[in-house]
């Protein structure tokens, strides 16, 4: 059975000062033997402190992107070995916010995700539709370009050390939630893409998370759905108790339809 995970993607939110409180109260909150993993991804300037924060707790650190060398001329950005050296264990990669501002395609996710799985660093590539994309009828088709090309090249035994998160844009930040329906249909069917792609075992065991509009009171609906397993949190994880909340949820109800 997958665990669920939980990530708080904290965008470009919260100083040193605020992130250190906000990660103080999120470990005050949540109980010592979480059901779920939980995760939290703090701007890159905060997660030195948020490291030593979370050492030793049931919180894990990730970033929200990074590059793909390891070291190099290339002004302004992390690398996955400055990550590992400050404790993060997760990267997001290819957020829709970053495919859509800063230009990321598919061929640069999948080199940082090839990267990150060098690292160690367990990647959670974001995949989702526009809604014109979704109201052409195209919602899929664009999913499984997203997923075939992040992770064009990869093995069954890359693939093990992976996480996806599907994000429909529609949904991010606008308080417009998938319908359950909606989003077990796409997971179920990027569920069905990687058992053709890398077959049976990676399909069965891959963590599918589920991101847009994530809040306590729509966790559990949406986290009892049978191949959804987690959730990617943006402004819900911007306040301790909303957070705490939705990991609380999200294993409230762990018994599957059909299972
Ligand atoms: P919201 O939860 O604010 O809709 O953001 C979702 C998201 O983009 C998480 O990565």
């Amino acid at each position: 059975m997958r665990k669920k995970l939980i990530a708080g993607n904290w965008k470009m939110f919260k100083t040193v000062p605020e992130a250190a409180n906000l990660v103080n109260s999120i470990k005050a909150g949540l109980s010592k033997f979480s059901d779920a993993d939980v995760v939290i991804c703090p701007p890159f300037t905060a997660l030195q402190v948020v490291s030593q924060l979370v050492n030793e707790s049931v919180v894990d650190l990730g970033a929200q992107d990074m590059h793909f060398e390891t070291e190099g001329a290339y002004t302004g950005e992390i690398s996955p070995l400055m990550l590992k050296d400050l404790g993060c264990r997760y990267v997001i990669l290819g957020h829709s916010e970053r495919r859509a501002y800063f230009q990321e395609s598919d061929e640069l996710i999948n080199r940082k995700a090839k990267a990150a799985v060098k690292f160690n660093l367990i990647p959670i590539v974001c995949v989702g539709e526009t809604l014109a994309e979704r109201e052409d009828g195209r919602a899929q088709e664009v999913v499984r370009g997203q997923v075939r090309g992040s992770f064009a090249g990869f093995t069954p035994e890359e693939m093990e050390k992976v996480v996806i998160a599907y994000e429909p844009v529609w949904a991010i930040g606008t308080g417009r939630t998938a319908t359950p329906a909606q989003a077990e249909e796409m997971h179920a069917f990027v569920r069905g893409l990687l058992k053709e792609l890398f077959g049976e075992s990676v399909a069965g065991e891959l963590r599918i998370l589920y991101g847009g509009s994530v809040k306590p009171d729509n966790t559990q609906e949406l986290m009892r759905l049978p191949d959804v397993d987690g959730a990617l949190v943006g402004g819900a994880s911007l306040k301790a108790e909303s957070f705490v909340q939705i990991v609380n949820e999200s294993t409230h109800d762990t018994v599957k339809e059909g299972a």
